[in-house]
């Protein structure tokens, strides 16, 4: 290798990926609404200097919270597992004694049952509500069964008639998990209020919060004695402050399930605002639905039934895709876009602690299974600006309808692009192909894996200029595939040139910067960064390959052309000597487009026009050394003697137009256009 080569073999080998910073949008999967009102709550609490948890201070919470749960008393605590921990307590469940849970559930349901030295026995959901499956727990009941503990997944509500049912035949109790349900209702009742007790969650990612938080609510009078006195540390504490009594003795083996003080500050605050809340909620999930409804039409996702009994509170945003493949998918691509879009929960009894403690194995909850595989949850949070709802609606489409940017047929046969509604891309990567179907195959995944690496939101648009081969259908297989890939493709009807090809994917392009390169590789896309730094930088408005190649024998005929190409270019035109004819060029958009129509070639000589307007318009030009490597095996398109000698016809002309600047259409009054 000479030295040249070595030193840019070199600095290939060092890409820089230095860029300035660009902003991505990011939308989180929620994110708590704390405003001024909780802020201020919390100085003044904290100045009042009595900041212990005591009846006084948790009061204004309790209260708050009283309003949802139809008067009935509640005990705010460090965590809805507290609390569910402090209900099981309450039953007295102890070892022998069997808890019912639904697989699909976070952890704690069933961590609650072990606490107590209860046995959790699992059931499977109903697959149109993902809430415990009533045929599945009249199956699970036994006779050490001594309650229940039914989910309302995502505030939508059990079949709590049916359960209580079963539940009052066979003399267990009812204690709800409603960590997410604040606020929902089961025929119009609250939820958290229908069974003997009830447990809410104010974590962070819920729809009141206090960064950590519970509450359990006592619906069965005869068990307000006995709950107040395992959360006052198994004393007859409350009793004491209530003046029943004149001192508070140990009575019974309690613990400490009391919320911080400064959190219930914060969740009277809350509670306050759940209307606001709320209204902030429906919004997205309605424009969530309303968006989205056109792919529930054409069968890509479910949502699930809300039963007419239940009045959701719009905990959750989520849709079912039936193939996880395809799922899996949805969410890496959302990731892509800066989307927080998550599964849930991995059914409790296919989890390895399960299947040796409690003997479960897989296939024996399937519809759990299913929903798990299946579930898509997307960002949702009270305070989502609608423009980020559109933004993820429109990712979820173009995931399902990659062929939504793919363009269609206009008037003059060529094609025109559709201005997708999401972010425009930093950058818009042109490949004309023409008979490409092989490189298509072999170097298509590079080229993304290389703009993967690089700090920029791409297109990638194909243009297929009329191929006799199977390049049409590469393509389409490869926006079929790619959903989680921004694709776009153009497909020529009849064969129009290269340089049509390349000026057509440019003219669609929608990134700040664009530029093309060559499907065969023969410039390798890793120059992409450098070339790309030049142009973010402002170092440039374009930037060409200047090509180095070894000297060989076989390419001999080629390499003369080549290098007398350029050296009548030079001479003829007077310009720098650029490698014109190099398959890699990028520009800053706005300031190509223009000149786009003043290109009178649309074949071969097109980049040599194209690289001498720039400079003649004033557009700063940047060269990067390139090592070419040269497809040994390649059938060139470029038919050397044809098409040199219409690049030597071309050339003159354009000289001549060139020398009488009066024929030239737009002139001098390019740089002053306005993209
Ligand atoms: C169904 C369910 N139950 C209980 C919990 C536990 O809530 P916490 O974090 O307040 O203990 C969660 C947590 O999100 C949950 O999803």
């Amino acid at each position: 290798m000479t030295g040249t080569l070595l030193r840019i073999q070199q600095r290939i080998e060092k890409p820089c990926y230095s860029f300035p910073a660009l902003p991505v949008r990011q939308i989180p999967h929620t994110a708590p609404w704390i405003t001024d009102r909780e802020i201020d709550s919390v100085k003044v609490f904290l100045k009042g200097g009595n900041i212990g948890s005591s009846r006084e201070t948790l009061r204004p919470a309790e209260e708050a919270l009283r309003n949802f749960t139809d008067g009935h008393p509640v005990l705010l605590t460090t965590s809805c597992t507290a609390a569910m921990e402090l209900a099981l307590r309450c039953l007295d469940i102890s070892p022998g004694d069997e808890v019912i849970v639904p697989s699909f559930t976070f952890v704690s349901t069933a961590n609650a049952v072990l606490q107590c030295g209860g046995t959790p026995v699992l059931t499977d959901i109903d697959d149109r509500t993902l809430c415990l499956d009533i045929a599945s727990l009249e199956a699970a009941c036994t006779k050490r069964t001594r309650a229940v503990l039914p989910v309302h997944y995502g505030g939508i509500s059990c079949d709590m008639d049916a359960l209580s049912e079963i539940a009052g035949s066979r003399g267990m109790h009812v204690i709800e998990d409603a960590a997410h349900a604040l606020g929902a209702r089961y025929k119009g009742r609250p939820l958290g209020t229908l069974g003997s007790l009830g447990c809410f969650s104010f974590h962070d990612t819920k729809n009141c919060v206090s960064g950590e938080g519970g509450a359990l609510v006592i619906n069965d009078p005869k068990l307000t004695g006995r709950a107040e006195m395992i959360y006052e540390k198994g004393t007859n504490r409350s009793q004491f402050l209530r003046g029943e009594i004149d001192k508070y003795t140990w009575v019974c083996q309690g613990s400490s399930y009391t919320m911080s003080a400064v959190l219930a500050t914060i969740l009277a605050v809350q509670i306050s605002r759940y209307e606001e809340i709320l209204r902030g909620r429906r919004r997205v999930s309605r424009l969530y639905r309303e968006g989205l409804s056109s792919l529930v039409r054409e069968g890509h996702i479910r949502f699930t039934e809300v039963p007419e009994y239940s009045t959701p509170n719009e905990h959750l945003a989520f849709f079912l895709v039936r193939d996880t493949a395809r799922r899996d998918k949805l969410l890496e691509y959302l990731q892509t876009r800066g989307i927080q879009a998550y599964f849930h929960y991995i059914p409790l009894h296919l989890s390895p602690y399960a299947m040796k403690r409690l003997g479960t194995r897989p296939g024996q909850f399937p519809v759990a299974e299913q929903i798990s595989l299946s579930i898509v949850r997307l960002p949702l949070f009270p305070q989502m600006p609608d423009d980020d709802c559109a933004y993820v609606i429109e990712c979820v489409k173009q995931f399902f309808h990659p062929e939504r940017a793919v363009n269609v047929p206009s008037e003059n046969g060529l094609r025109s692009s559709p201005k997708p509604e999401i972010e425009p891309p930093d950058l818009s990567l042109v490949i004309p192909c023409y008979q490409e179907e092989g490189h298509l195959k072999n170097n298509l995944d590079e080229i993304l894996k290389t703009l993967d690496e690089t700090p920029f939101r791409y297109e990638v648009i194909l243009v297929d200029d009329a191929s006799r081969d199977g390049t049409a259908k590469v393509i389409r297989q490869y926006l079929e595939n790619h959903p989680h890939h921004r694709l776009r493709a153009i497909f020529h009807e009849k064969n129009m040139g290269r340089g049509a090809a390349v000026r057509d994917g440019l003219e669609a392009a929608s990134g700040r910067f664009a530029g093309f390169i060559d499907i065969d590789l023969e410039i390798h896309a890793r120059y992409l960064p450098a070339a790309l730094k030049r142009l973010v930088s402002g170092e440039a408005d374009m930037v060409i390959a200047d090509r180095h190649y070894p000297f060989r024998l076989p390419t001999l005929s080629r390499y003369i052309t080549t290098r007398g190409y350029r050296f009548l270019v030079r001479t003829l035109l007077g310009t720098p000597a650029f490698d014109t004819e190099s398959g890699f060029k990028f520009f800053r958009l706005e300031r190509i487009i223009p000149l786009l129509k003043e290109v009178k070639d649309q074949r071969w000589f097109w980049d040599t026009e194209v690289t001498v307007r720039s400079h003649d318009a004033g557009l700063k030009i940047s060269v990067i050394p390139v090592v070419f490597i040269r497809n040994a095996d390649k059938k060139s398109t470029v038919r050397l003697l044809g098409d040199g000698v219409r690049s030597l016809f071309c050339l003159v002309r354009f000289m001549r137009e060139r020398h009488h600047p009066h024929r030239r259409p737009n002139g001098p009054n390019i740089l002053n256009y306005k993209a």
